[in-house]
């Protein structure tokens, strides 16, 4: 029999009465996905990207750090606002908070292993106490529901390892009125070591009718393959690999469309994006907090590449906007001048080894 045509994630799926944009996710990342960040991976094929998790701890909601997180603007709907807590009233109301902010889905945070949050029992902590859990559930979409705004699940396979219970919450969390489950494939317990397992989403997959998202370790194109055929998932949700290569969510859309892989971006491409990156979150951080926040963007986008350990070290001793830009474009100027698509692992090492082998 032929093996049925696999979903391009071209149409993303239904949530509520929303239908996404496509079926590429950026994942909530606290400290990364702020707004700038997740408007440059929507620029760059992401569908739908969820915010940076805001506390249901009503005294922190006017910080900075929670009023920068709830700042949406000009950002491509749909809104999606991740809140994490325990109390099912204290979420109830960030649900609501979120939603006079701008917020058009609500995502209840099930999947963070940080102990910051699991110390006051949040996050992936929660999978723990089932009861706990879906009061929270029952509470958010009560909460939700007059504004016809979707709440959605973010979660882990489970607490540990005999206590894979993600497919139990992810039923009862349908049938408390959930729109849609993201499943990471690890436990809590393992943090982030060994490798993310799907089998777990596939069950879900199978036994629910909302949509699914698969989550853990989708770092390419052919994985993204291979992660969708195991699954069936509706979507695939990706951290870390678009951390300094935003531009995998365009690179995994085409290969899902044509089966060819795109080209790698071009040097100077990857310099206008990052440098129109810098330029907003220099805006949305100030000068002191952005250059510093800015760091990471900018280490990660040059990890791969000639030098980019020796800049990054220069360039976490420079302390103004300015000169973090001037540096920025000096490394892109010099790398532009060696190379016109950015290049590999591969390529540096046949151009770069055979030059020091010389010198
Ligand atoms: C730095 C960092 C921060 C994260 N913050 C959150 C968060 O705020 N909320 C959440 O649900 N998951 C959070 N996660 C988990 C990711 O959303 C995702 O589930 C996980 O990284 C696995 O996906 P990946 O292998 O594609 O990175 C975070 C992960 C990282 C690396």
């Amino acid at each position: 029999m032929p093996t049925p045509a696999l979903p391009n994630l071209q149409t993303g799926p239904r949530v509520g009465n929303i239908t996404l944009p496509n079926g590429l996710f950026a994942a909530p990342m606290a400290g990364v996905t702020d707004r700038p960040f997740r408007m440059l991976c929507k620029q760059l094929g992401a569908g739908y990207a969820v915010s940076e998790m805001v506390t249901s701890k009503r005294e922190l909601w006017a910080t900075l750090k929670t009023s920068r997180r709830a700042d949406h603007s000009g950002e491509a709907a749909p809104i999606a606002v991740q809140i994490a807590g325990v109390d099912p009233a204290e979420m109830a109301d960030a649900a609501r908070y979120n939603i006079d902010r701008g917020a058009q889905v609500i995502d209840i945070n099930m999947g963070c292993p940080a102990k910051k949050v699991c110390n006051v029992w949040a996050g992936s902590a929660l999978m723990q106490n089932e009861p706990l859990a879906l009061a929270i559930v029952d509470a958010v979409v009560a909460a939700c529901a007059p504004q016809g705004v979707p709440v959605t699940l973010k979660m882990r396979s489970g607490w540990c390892a005999s206590e894979r219970n993600a497919l139990r919450i992810a039923r009862a969390a349908q049938s408390a009125g959930i729109a849609m489950v993201t499943v990471h494939g690890r436990t809590r317990e393992q943090g982030y070591s060994g490798q993310a397992e799907h089998d777990t989403v596939a069950a879900i997959k199978a036994a629910l009718s909302i949509a699914v998202v698969a989550n853990g370790d989708i770092d390419s194109p052919h994985k993204a393959l291979a992660v969708l055929r195991a699954t069936g998932a509706d979507a695939l949700m990706i951290g870390r690999a678009a951390q300094g290569r935003p531009w995998i969510f365009r690179e995994i859309a085409h290969f899902l469309v044509t089966g060819t892989l795109l080209p790698p971006p071009a040097v100077r491409e990857v310099q206008q994006w990052l440098t129109a990156h810098l330029h907003d979150h220099h805006a949305l951080y100030g000068e002191f907090t952005g250059v510093r926040s800015a760091r990471k963007h900018i280490g990660w986008a040059v990890r791969a590449l000639p030098g980019g350990e020796a800049f990054r070290q220069a360039m976490n001793r420079i302390d103004n906007c300015r000169a973090q830009l001037d540096a920025v474009r000096d490394y892109f100027d010099a790398l532009a001048d060696r190379y016109t698509l950015l290049p590999s692992a591969a390529d540096i090492a046949a151009i770069e080894e055979p030059q020091r082998l010389a010198a």
